[in-house]
């Protein structure tokens, strides 16, 4: 049994598969493999039955086509808009992912990116770095409180839960949008509404839907214009849910007062616009990028794959 791992990972996942008798190949390269080193690795020197795959690595019908001993891929993330999940289930190559693990992570650089854009952090911190502060200042770095403010949650998943349930903490009111009634998010006594609502109602907004077709773009011109011009948008999910164009506007004409992302449209290029904006926090999608939820994005991706190619069901199979 051959596994190939895309790239170096904490050891605890690649000493489980060892242990179960794969053999492991692990791409050395600190950086996405290409579709090239993918196609080889898999292929030689002995055909590959499992791959553990990053976001960034693209699972399509041509590659499942390319690489029929492929039976099962481990994606290590929760988010798996990188695989064709239709191309994947057409072959019946199983596929996992990685949530849970990395939800209180992810809910903790929401609430980084919240604070920070909330209270000009960034824009601060780089004035103190480039020594160009002069000290207090009555009127300098007028930011948005957060306590009691209103929270609006765009998908009420795992992650968009936590990020709630934390709100709750900042005594905040909670509204949510999500395709049903949510029972913990009943629990804090949030409430469901419509995206037009939220988007008029919240002092936040913190985006956590998977992209698909129907989120791509969910956040564009019309909806930015609806939000208040006092409201900072939050972005930890996935980078084209949000018209990063658009939101350059809206962040140059105070449309909005800020926002903060952790995702991008087109990583890891980000629209040249944002640099120039000092309203705007940019993090380099660490979400998931705690020493725990690594090693334990690690150890459950290979269990799943180590589940799925003895032919029984991964703990977070998804297909
Ligand atoms: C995920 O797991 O989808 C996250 O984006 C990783 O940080």
């Amino acid at each position: 049994m051959k596994t190939v791992v895309t790239r170096p990972i904490p050891e605890l996942g690649i000493e489980l598969l060892k242990q179960a008798g794969h053999e492991v190949l692990v791409l050395p390269h600190d950086r996405p493999c290409t579709r090239e080193e993918l196609l080889a690795a898999t292929a030689s020197p002995s055909p590959a039955q499992g791959v553990l795959t990053m976001l960034t690595d693209k699972i399509d019908a041509d590659f499942l086509q390319q690489r029929p001993s492929v039976k099962a891929i481990a994606n290590y993330a929760v988010g798996y808009n990188n695989i064709d999940i239709a191309a994947c289930h057409a072959r019946g190559v199983c596929v996992s992912n990685t949530p849970d693990v990395l939800t209180d992570a992810t809910a903790e650089v929401a609430w980084t990116l919240l604070m920070m854009a909330a209270r000009r952090a960034g824009e601060g911190e780089r004035m103190v770095r480039a020594g160009k502060w002069s000290g207090w200042g009555p009127m300098q770095f007028q930011g948005m409180c957060v306590l009691g403010q209103t929270i609006g949650i765009i998908g009420a998943g795992r992650i968009g839960t936590r990020v709630a349930q934390m709100g709750k903490g900042f005594g905040m009111r909670v509204l949510y949008v999500h395709r049903r009634e949510n029972e913990a998010m009943a629990q804090l006594g949030a409430q469901r509404v419509e995206l037009p609502e939220l988007l008029k109602e919240a002092d936040f907004v913190s985006i956590h839907v998977p992209l698909t077709a129907e989120t791509r773009h969910l956040i564009g011109v019309k909806e930015l214009q609806m939000m208040k011009k006092t409201a900072v948008l939050i972005n930890t999910a996935r980078g084209p849910v949000v018209d990063e164009a658009a939101l350059v506007e809206a962040l140059k004409n105070q449309t909005i007062f800020a926002a903060g992302l952790d995702v991008y449209e087109e990583e890891p290029k980000i629209h040249a616009g944002l640099f120039a904006l000092e309203n705007v926090v940019m993090l380099p999608h660490i979400g998931s990028a705690t020493v725990r939820a690594r090693n334990e994005m690690s150890q459950l991706a290979a269990e799943n794959l180590i589940a799925m190619l003895r032919g029984q069901r991964g703990k977070t199979q998804i297909a």
